[in-house]
């Protein structure tokens, strides 16, 4: 018999219950659904609107049936249809007509609108932990190489030089906006939507402000339509993750990059590559591809939940339903590839020597050269050609800026003296770009610290 069977005179197609039932994956949202109904329980006992011993005989026996979930003694099947009815039947099985009573004032609607934000507010903390320890593997990675000339790329040509530090610490900052964006999400999502009712809110005296205190909610839903209609909080926190994937993606990317033959600037540890089952030379990022592969599937899940959500009329709708599991689905994703992701990177080995062969070798510090000139009182544009010309004159013939002779160099213009080989070092043209934000050591020992004091105001070690 169904908990809301009451005006049918038939039973469901054993189909429809199939299609129907969430239990197979809103179960994991006992805990919060539990809370919730103690919660409730408590505050429908305070208000006197049951007597306070149903209240305490309700709060108990859902500890009890939290206590059997927990110990694998109690499970759902579709029969309960969702974790809600499964809980409450239960109840009412163990303690009688009190159980019969939770549901007073109260409605499955804002019962899954409250358990959903309670489970991915309990998510975003566990997430952001995550991100700040992939950000203090970052930093220290920076701090043992702040020295690491390598060429940094734009249309993936060589550009101009830089360092291994200022490219970990541009990582760290797409992740510590990916931690406040996280913050401002788990901030507007902090408000509980229980007393919402089915749809308009309840006419029984209930204290709304109490169950959102003992939840640990900072406030209430402002509107009982909304309470129940609104997934936005799922849909920010799609992007928030979504956003986050992208960034690990990129990252991944530049890994997989780097392992190649071709650039080998780094290699992976044996314990987080994978080999081939044919070629016996293989040694292949998987990680890296399978965290660039995933960030398809968070995007999907945004994309599925947007859709699910476009052109709903308010308020709660049976489509609705459809938004746990590919919430639940990118939660999971994320949470199993970030600490894999992040003892990836802080057990891969740098290669100083092959980024440093592969800055100076791309005519990366043609602009110094230009700058070198400008210094000496040329104009910027006269400079830039005469330094086109001089790189164009060493591919023809096979030379770099740094072995060019000077003789050749005056040829182009007599305002080159021997000092322009200091000039163009690379490791001048690095420690030349002092600009805040820049790579030079002092600049990135800045952005360093910069972050490790976003992460110790968070409590993180770097
Ligand atoms: N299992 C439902 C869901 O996940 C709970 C709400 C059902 N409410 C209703 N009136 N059918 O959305």
């Amino acid at each position: 018999m169904k908990l809301w069977s009451g005006r049918f005179s038939s039973d469901t197609d054993a189909l429809v219950d199939e299609l129907n039932a969430s239990i197979g994956f809103d179960r994991r949202m006992y805990k919060e659904d539990i809370k919730g109904s103690m919660a409730h329980a408590r505050m429908l006992g305070a208000q006197g609107i049951i007597s306070a011993e149903d209240a305490d005989k309700i709060i108990s026996a859902l500890g009890g049936i939290m206590e059997d979930i927990e110990a694998g003694k109690l499970d759902f099947s579709t029969a309960d249809e969702d974790i809600h009815m499964g809980v409450e039947a239960e109840l009412t099985r163990r303690i009688g007509d009190a159980g019969k009573r939770l549901h007073t004032a109260r409605s499955r609607n804002d019962q899954v609108a409250l358990d959903f934000r309670f489970y991915l507010k309990n998510e975003i903390p566990e997430i952001r932990d995550m991100i700040l320890s992939l950000m203090a593997v970052l930093a220290e990675k920076a701090r043992g190489n702040l020295n690491t000339v390598m060429p940094a790329y734009t249309h993936l040509q060589r550009a101009q030089p830089t360092t291994f530090a200022h490219y970990m610490m541009a990582y760290a900052n797409m992740l510590r906006r990916d931690v406040t964006r996280l913050e401002d999400c788990l901030e507007r999502m902090d408000e509980m939507p229980l007393g919402s009712g089915a749809l308009t809110g309840t006419t029984y005296p209930i204290d709304r402000r109490m169950v959102a205190e003992e939840l640990g909610f900072a406030d209430i839903t402002g509107n009982s339509l909304d309470g129940v209609s609104d997934r936005d909080y799922a849909l920010e926190l799609m992007s928030c993750l979504s956003i986050l994937m992208m960034h690990l993606s990129r990252f991944s990317e530049e890994i997989i990059m780097w392992c190649s033959w071709e650039f080998k600037f780094v290699e992976l540890s044996d314990s987080y590559s994978t080999g081939s089952s044919i070629m016996p030379q293989k040694k292949n990022p998987d990680i890296a591809e399978l965290v660039r592969g995933k960030t398809g599937r968070v995007y999907g899940s945004l994309m599925g939940l947007l859709t699910v959500m476009k052109a709903l009329p308010l308020a709660y709708n049976k489509d609705m339903q459809e938004d746990k599991e590919q919430v639940f689905d990118a939660v999971d994703t994320v949470k199993n590839c970030l600490p894999v992701f992040t003892a990836m990177v802080e057990t891969m080995k740098v290669l100083p020597d092959n980024m440093k062969n592969a800055a100076a070798a791309g005519f990366i510090n043609a602009t110094d050269c230009a700058d070198y000139l400008v210094k000496k009182g040329m104009p910027f544009r006269d400079a830039y050609t005469v330094v086109g010309k001089l790189v164009s004159f060493c591919i023809a013939t096979g030379s770099t800026l740094e072995t060019l002779p000077i003789s050749e160099y005056r040829s182009m213009s007599d305002v080159f003296d021997t000092d322009v080989y200091d000039a163009i070092a690379l490791e001048t043209c690095v420690a030349q770009r002092s600009v805040p934000g820049g790579p030079a050591p002092e600049a990135v020992a800045e952005q360093i610290a910069k972050i490790e004091t976003f992460l110790e105001e968070r409590k993180v070690e770097a």
